[in-house]
């Protein structure tokens, strides 16, 4: 099979994560674009029901004609719907299933490992990498097995634990739920009591906390798409940091791409971008972000390894810069799953 064939397609969007809306918008263009593009194409929610995966696709969808086990989980239980949503993705045969989630059961590696059960091929890293990607203590560890630069941590990996060694930071530092995205639960603290505070936060969204060096100046991500690293991009965010609505509200950051950065430290960014990618084992495409501070020292924050993919996204973005269209850019996106699994 290559790439003219009109291969068929899975798109999975929505999930129930935190990210949920954001997966909705992403998900929704890329089935158009792939629709666009000449493929067969059926969006799958995994955390839907029968009725609501209908909703999703119109009902002049083919979707009606699947024997979709009918029976309910009583009461409702979306984390066993993912599982009957698996079996009928294997039921249609997919070539590919483009993975449009966000967030926890969706760039955590839950649903990418399903789907290695299942035997069906996807789009993007696989369970082990997107499972590192998305603990950013396990990321960290990695980045420095391969001494790639990340600020700084401490990790409490339960509400109760000693916060002695606390006393000795320096402020500012930031405190993050270890395995949120979004920006989700995340407070830059400048004293002792907003440190406990943010902490407290912090373990709302995550069993485990990163309380992590401030590192001032500016904010740079990287894309990689077919190990191909795109143009870097600066975000200029209105508020002080990348902030939720900062990230998804249109006007409430300026981006700069490609970023005014000198040769120099364009090309340590790509290498340690795709440096980065590499160590975790991340394949297809992702977006790296970092921290640049006042003297042009990079510092990597995280892996997005399903970063967003609305035409206005930061991939896309870069892409564009970098001469290749959104449709282009999905293709190649699932020509290396394609390739991956041998076509
Ligand atoms: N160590 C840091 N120094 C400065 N700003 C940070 C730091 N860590 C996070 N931030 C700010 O918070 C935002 C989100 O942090 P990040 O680690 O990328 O988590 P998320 O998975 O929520 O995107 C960053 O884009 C940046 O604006
Ligand atoms: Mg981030």
């Amino acid at each position: 099979m290559n790439i003219e064939d009109n291969y068929a397609g899975c798109c999975f969007v929505g999930g129930d994560s935190s990210e949920r809306e954001v997966s909705l918008v992403t998900g929704t263009q890329v089935a158009e674009i792939l629709k666009e593009n000449g493929h067969d194409v059926i969006k799958i929610d995994p955390s839907a029901t029968k009725n609501e995966q209908t909703e999703l696709n119109g009902t002049d969808h083919h979707w009606l004609g699947i024997d979709y086990p009918e029976y309910d989980i009583q009461p409702l239980h979306r984390g066993t719907l993912y599982l009957k949503n698996i079996l009928i993705t294997k039921y249609l045969k997919p070539d590919i299933v483009f993975i449009a989630l966000h967030g926890t059961k969706g760039e955590d590696g839950i649903v990418q490992s399903m789907l290695e059960a299942a035997e069906i091929p996807y789009t993007g890293s696989n369970s082990v990498s997107s499972m590192l990607a998305m603990q950013k203590d396990l990321s960290k560890i990695f980045f420095k097995l391969n001494n790639l630069p990340t600020p700084k941590a401490y990790i409490l990996d339960r509400p109760d634990a000693s916060r002695k060694k606390m006393k000795r930071l320096t402020f500012p530092q930031v405190v993050k739920p270890n395995d949120q995205g979004s920006t989700v639960g995340l407070s830059i603290v400048n004293n002792y009591d907003d440190l406990e505070k943010a902490i407290d936060t912090a373990f709302k969204y995550s069993s485990k906390v990163i309380i992590e060096e401030y590192i001032p100046g500016r904010e740079i991500t990287v894309g990689i798409v077919k190990s191909r690293t795109l143009p870097a991009i600066e975000i200029k965010p209105k508020h002080n940091f990348y902030d939720y609505e900062c990230k998804y509200k249109t006007g409430m950051s300026e981006y700069e791409v490609p970023a005014k950065l000198d040769d120099e430290l364009t090309q340590n960014l790509h290498n340690l971008a795709f440096k980065a990618h590499t160590a975790l084992g991340c394949s297809g495409y992702s977006r790296v972000d970092f921290r640049v501070n006042e003297a042009g020292e990079p510092f990597i924050l995280e892996i997005n390894t399903l970063p967003g993919m609305t035409p206005t996204s930061l991939v896309p973005k870069a892409a564009k810069a970098a001469g290749i269209n959104f449709n282009t850019l999905i293709e190649m996106i699932i020509e290396e799953a394609l390739d991956k699994q041998g076509r």
